[in-house]
């Protein structure tokens, strides 16, 4: 699949002249393209051709022909434009800006090999910038005014491209819904997102504008911890994490988030859509007012960085790439301060005391911990505390069990299952350093998720309709890509 392409290089589509294959995905494969005029005109685009064995689904391509139609009309900066949709020998297509960049996921995958962490200024400038260019296409009206309701449904670190400007760009708006479709006409998984789904996606119930605000929930949580959130052995186990979320507070994993940015994300990450953030812009601004007071970040700061991190792709695409494309030096400012040298799975001490569902209030506690920074003189005190009182403990325990063993034995009794004991706790089942930590006895447990497919009224009481014959998806069926990021 991944091989697979359909476009001879040099053909015309379009308008445009086919020049180089990109990549080919599970349902199309991307192609450079250019137009020439006259006096030395040319540009650049990306076409986007959906694969010859599902461009005779007939209700798949007219999902792929209804959502690319409306995502064209998305007028946004942080969207990349389409320009056009076609047939091309039967093969639908988009033609769209060509993004001269690379995806979040390599981005934050590069941060984390090189052991730093994104700065909150710079996972919430992402962040923010996805959140307008969501917010534009959930607002989009039709000529009539009414809204189309469009919901992009996989808001994903792979479908935010960063260009080598600095600029964000959401892509794939729109062809979810059609990729969507793919599970029911195809007997394989082709791929999706899960551990970027919300509950109500994973349980396939009806998603709209809050599913691509929890799906940002998440891509800024990562962002912001250089974690993933959902981890699981096998597809199952994932999809029971991501139906059933339990969501540290970022400082969990980065203790330089502070309260007011934890709770701005954990808003996001409410299970029920009611507790979240009513549209895209509302996160966005919330967004904006936690970090009001930290440096804003501006494009030349993250095409520094990004020159610096990607410097051998972008080394790689001068010689691949055209020079309209890859020779322009875009205009940069050394963003070495967007990188914090702490590696992100450094926890803060007592992880029992910090997890939350989302919507839990968090205490005060993890707060105070975080931002109050500690001096020497401190830990040399509570050092010297500490000393003493563990001296005095152990010339306590000698002290006792010289005691004891001076005194007659009771006749040992067989020790006999107590069944109003609490069963084990479940042992992790991923690596600590990559996992949510797991809720501890000392800690009030978290409520438990049903276990059972929630109907519309326990997920999301009045404001989500589960169709009655809808049943509910396995993970397979929920087109999961193993996503290597
Ligand atoms: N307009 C574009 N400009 C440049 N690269 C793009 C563009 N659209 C997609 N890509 C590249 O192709 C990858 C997959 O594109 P996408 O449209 O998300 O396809 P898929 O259907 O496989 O998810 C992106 O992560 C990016 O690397
Ligand atoms: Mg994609």
């Amino acid at each position: 699949m991944q091989g697979e392409h359909s476009l001879e290089l040099g053909k015309h589509i379009g308008g445009f002249e086919v020049i180089k294959h990109i990549r080919s995905g599970g349902m199309a494969a991307l192609y450079l393209a250019r137009k020439r005029g006259p006096g030395g005109f040319e540009r650049y685009v990306a076409i986007k051709v959906v694969h010859p064995h599902l461009a005779s689904d007939q209700s798949f391509v007219e999902m792929f022909w209804d959502e690319a139609r409306l995502s064209a009309r998305i007028q946004h900066p942080n969207v990349v434009h389409i320009e056009a949709v076609g047939l091309e020998n039967g093969l639908p297509y988009i033609v769209m800006e060509y993004i001269h960049g690379c995806p979040l996921s390599s981005f934050w995958k590069r941060i984390r090999e090189e052991g730093k962490c994104m700065s909150p200024e710079l996972a919430v400038h992402i962040a923010m910038r996805v959140a307008e260019g969501l917010h534009a296409a959930h607002e989009l009206r039709g000529d009539d005014g009414t809204p189309l309701g469009l919901v992009h449904r996989d808001v994903t670190p792979q479908n935010i491209l960063l260009s080598y400007s600095g600029h964000v760009k959401l892509i794939d708006f729109g062809v979810a819904k059609a990729r969507g479709r793919l599970h029911e006409t195809t007997a394989f998984a082709i791929k999706g997102k899960l551990r970027y789904m919300a509950p109500e996606q994973a349980w396939g119930l009806e998603v709209d504008r809050r599913t691509d605000i929890y799906a940002l929930g998440i891509v800024l949580w990562e962002c912001l911890t250089g974690q993933r959130l959902f981890r699981g052995r096998n597809e199952e186990e994932l999809l029971e994490r991501v139906r059933h979320p339990q969501i540290p507070p970022p400082s969990h994993y980065a203790p330089w988030v502070h309260r007011e940015l934890d709770e701005a994300v954990l808003r996001a990450l409410a299970v029920r859509p009611e507790e979240r953030y009513a549209t895209a812009l509302e996160m966005r601004r919330t967004l904006a007012q936690a970090t009001k007071s930290l440096e804003p970040v501006e494009a030349e700061d993250i095409a520094g960085v990004l020159a610096d991190l990607m410097a051998d792709e972008i080394v790689k695409a001068k010689t691949e790439l055209p020079f309209e494309i890859s020779g322009v030096q875009p205009i940069q400012r050394s963003g070495i301060h967007l990188l914090l040298e702490k590696p992100c799975s450094q926890e803060i001490s007592s992880p029992s005391t910090n997890l939350h569902t989302a919507s839990q209030p968090i205490p005060q506690s993890i707060h105070s911990k975080v931002h109050k920074p500690i001096s020497m003189g401190q830990v040399l005190t509570v050092a010297f505390i500490l000393g003493v009182f563990t001296l005095g403990a152990v010339g306590l325990v000698v002290w006792l069990s010289r005691r004891a063993q001076s005194l007659p034995m009771p006749p040992t009794q067989p020790l006999a299952p107590n069944p109003s004991s609490p069963a084990p706790s479940p042992t992790l089942l991923v690596p600590e350093s990559e996992a949510p930590p797991q809720p501890k006895a000392s800690v009030e447990p978290t409520p438990p998720l049903p276990s059972v497919p929630p109907t519309p009224s326990s997920l999301t009481e009045s404001s989500m309709k589960a169709p009655a014959k809808r049943r509910t998806p396995k993970a397979k069926e929920l087109l999961i890509e193993h996503v290597d990021f």
